[in-house]
Formats: C-alpha cells, sequence, structure tokens
C-alpha cells in the first residue's frame, strides 16, 4: 500500500507518521510514498527531505478548479498512491479526488469535532477559542474526508482537561501529544480493516 502525506506546515505529525506507522503493521507492506505540500516554505519539506521520502510542492495559484485537480489526480497516478493522510494541510481536497479515494483519504483535527471545525478554524485559532469559550475538554478527531471541511464520518476521538490557567498554547501542547499518540495507530488500524479479505 503506498500512502501519500498531504502536510501544509511543521509537519511534526507527518514525521511521526513516517517514523511509527511502518512498523504498527506487519500484516502487509506499507510505503510512505510521498510528501505532498502547497507551501515550499513549510517545514514539512525539509523533514520528508531528511527522512528521504519525495515530496511534491504544488502550487494551487492561477490555477482553475479543474485544473487543480489534474494536478492532484496526475501525481497520485504518478506514485500509485492507494491511501491519503492529512496532517495538518490547509487546502481543500477537490471532489474528483475525494471520489477517487472513497474512504481512503484521512484528516486529524486537533478539537472535538462537530465543534471547532470548518474553514478558518485551524492551529492555534482552534485552541484560543476553546479557552476563550471556557470549555472545560478538548482533544483530537480523526476523521474521513469528505466535500465539507472537517464534516467527514468520524473514526476516533480523544479528549484532554483544560485547567483554569490553560492558555491556548498549553492547551496546543496537550493536543499535540493526542495526535502523536494516536494518529499513527488510527491510521494503521483503519489500512488493516480495509484489506481485502482473501
Ligand atoms: C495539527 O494540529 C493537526 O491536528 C492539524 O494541523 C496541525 C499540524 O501540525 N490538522 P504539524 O504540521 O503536524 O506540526
Amino acid at each position: 500500500m503506498n500512502i501519500a502525506i498531504f502536510a501544509s506546515g511543521a509537519g511534526s505529525n507527518a514525521e511521526v507518521i513516517i517514523h511509527t506507522l511502518p512498523q504498527l503493521i506487519d500484516e502487509m507492506n506499507v510505503h510512505i510514498a510521498l510528501v505532498v505540500t502547497n507551501n515550499a516554505n513549510a517545514g514539512v519539506v525539509g523533514m520528508a527531505q531528511n527522512n528521504k521520502i519525495p515530496t511534491e510542492i504544488i502550487s494551487l495559484k492561477t490555477k482553475t478548479a479543474a485544473e487543480i485537480s489534474e494536478c492532484y489526480l496526475v501525481l497520485l497516478k504518478k506514485y500509485a498512491i492507494d491511501f491519503i493522510v492529512l496532517a495538518g494541510y490547509l487546502k481543500k481536497i477537490p471532489t474528483p479526488v475525494i471520489q477517487a479515494y472513497p474512504q481512503k483519504i484521512m484528516n486529524i483535527h486537533p478539537a472535538l469535532l462537530p465543534a471547532y471545525g470548518g474553514p478558518g478554524m485551524y492551529g492555534m485559532r482552534v485552541h484560543e477559542a476553546i479557552v476563550a469559550a471556557g470549555e472545560v475538554q478538548s482533544g483530537i478527531t480523526i476523521h474521513y474526508v469528505d466535500e465539507v471541511y472537517d464534516h467527514g464520518k468520524i473514526i476516533f476521538q480523544a479528549t484532554c482537561q483544560l485547567e483554569k490557567e490553560e492558555t491556548g498554547a498549553s492547551l496546543a501542547k496537550k493536543v499535540q501529544a493526542l495526535e502523536y499518540k494516536y494518529y499513527s495507530k488510527i491510521i494503521a488500524d483503519t489500512l488493516v480493516s480495509q484489506i481485502p479479505v482473501k
């Protein structure tokens, strides 16, 4: 199975997946075949190169919707990608790509969806909104990707508690720890559950 990881930022989740996913699955050959980013300056680019994962930087500016879809589909075909993992990827996945990969695109969101999701809800904005609202609990949501931001079927959630003195930054650390702990494992479980029965 060839996996592509899409990321727009530091790529710390992508790095954890690269280091842990192959060992979590012994029933099959899992190969992290590609890292895709829309941001040439993102930390994920250097991280992928250090880990010797082929990297494709796609520029979506000035392209039509049809050209954008084609751009993704050509890349996914070139690397024979079977499954896509979003790890902090900030661009919307076009409908033709979602249709070509039914239940084969996963995302992680740093809050308990359906709350605190949707367009513009990413990174520190999410954590600060949760602290400002006086929530006592947050966490992570791992879900399939559909045409609506942060909306696809939820696969897994894990929670953490907020303290009285919680800040966006301190909450981000707690949530990040949950991401590193669970994302690879849930990806592995999902891949295993999708192996066709012979
Ligand atoms: C993570 O918090 C993830 O939940 C969200 O984007 C962030 C990516 O961080 N979707 P990193 O690039 O993996 O460090």
